[in-house]
């Protein structure tokens, strides 16, 4: 069986494995590969993703080339269906890619076993997946839940209880901290996620549309939380989001289109990004000069390129 984002086998099961299995925590990984402590927290390279039978399947990632360099605070967005939770998903390495290779802190995630990657999520890469239950025990209490969260960890009981109270009156939840929560409304649950997966200091947080059931209020101070994760730790978060301003807020956002990163913006600048193939995606708000299927031409000029419909003589200066 496939899993994955939409899949019948829910990433509870793995994520929830990571998070009971405190020996896994504590196995030695494979070590680094060249890249090391000092190349990008994230890579990924030419990463194919097709969900189910060969020539029946859901090509959902296309070619995904991808670099986030340590304590960089990164937007994935794109339109439903993108790919984006499953990019999220291989980074967690809870699915394997159909081709492609994938790096977190230059590990290559596919020489790492299950339990390695398991290993992995515990101690280094906290995980909040889109469906918000699906993050938590739901019969625990929010208190339990972050306790549970820092089962691999060696901390005392003492600091454990501290850091989870810290951790819940950072999200907002002080007050449901004895609430079971399988009856905490969508919001609720979606922050106590978020403070399960900084229970245990990642170096890497990949979050899922973690803001995607909160008030303004309440995003503002997500995005607050994980500056201050990045500060304190120099967490690397890697977001995936529909808000525009809350992408706006990070320190770039990428667009999946067509399977791949098509496009970038940083700093209040689009760029558009060019595929392996040459292939690159116009911006829609200039599909009226050249829809799709126009015939263009491409010419060469000093300082780049310039593309024109075909048969349309520009001024030559
Ligand atoms: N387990 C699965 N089995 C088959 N197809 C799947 C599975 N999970 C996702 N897909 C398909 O893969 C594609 C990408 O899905 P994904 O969930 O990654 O998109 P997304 O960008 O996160 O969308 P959304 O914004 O709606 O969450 C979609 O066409 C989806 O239907
Ligand atoms: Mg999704």
């Amino acid at each position: 069986m496939t899993g994955g984002p939409d899949g019948p086998s829910g990433p509870a099961s793995s994520d929830r494995g990571t998070r009971a299995a405190p020996h896994a925590a504590e196995a030695d990984l494979p070590p680094q590969d060249d890249a090391g402590a000092s190349g990008p927290a994230l890579r990924c390279v030419n990463v194919v993703h097709v969900y189910g039978a060969a020539g029946a399947g859901v090509v959902a990632l296309r070619g995904i080339d991808l670099s986030v360099a340590a304590g960089e605070m990164v937007a994935v967005v794109g339109s439903s269906g993108a790919g984006k939770s499953t990019l999220l998903w291989l980074l967690a390495g809870l699915i394997r890619p159909t081709a492609g290779r994938l790096f977190v802190h230059g590990r290559a995630l596919g020489d790492l076993s299950s339990g390695d990657l398991a290993s992995l999520r515990a101690r280094q890469v906290g995980v909040l997946l889109q469906n918000p239950a699906r993050n938590l025990l739901p019969y625990g209490t929010a208190l339990d839940n972050v306790l549970f969260a820092q089962r691999p960890t060696r901390r005392r009981p003492a600091v454990k209880s501290a850091r989870s109270r810290a951790l819940l009156d950072a999200v907002g939840l002080d007050a449901q901290r004895d609430r079971v929560a399988g009856a905490l409304s969508g919001g609720e649950q979606q922050r106590l996620g978020l403070a399960m997966a900084l229970a245990n200091g990642p170096a890497v947080l990949l979050a899922d549309e973690p803001t995607s059931q909160l008030d303004a209020a309440s995003a503002a101070r997500v995005v607050d939380l994980l500056q201050a994760a990045r500060k304190d730790l120099g967490t690397t978060v890697l977001m995936v989001t529909h808000d525009e301003a809350l992408a706006a807020q990070l320190d770039r956002a990428v667009t999946i289109r067509d399977g791949r990163i098509g496009a970038e913006a940083r700093a209040g600048q689009d760029y558009v990004v060019i595929g392996r193939d040459g292939a690159l995606h116009l911006p829609p708000e200039v599909l009226d000069v050249l829809p799709p299927g126009t015939l263009a031409e491409v010419r060469r000029t000093s300082d780049g390129i310039e593309l024109r419909p075909a048969g349309q003589d520009g001024d030559k200066a």
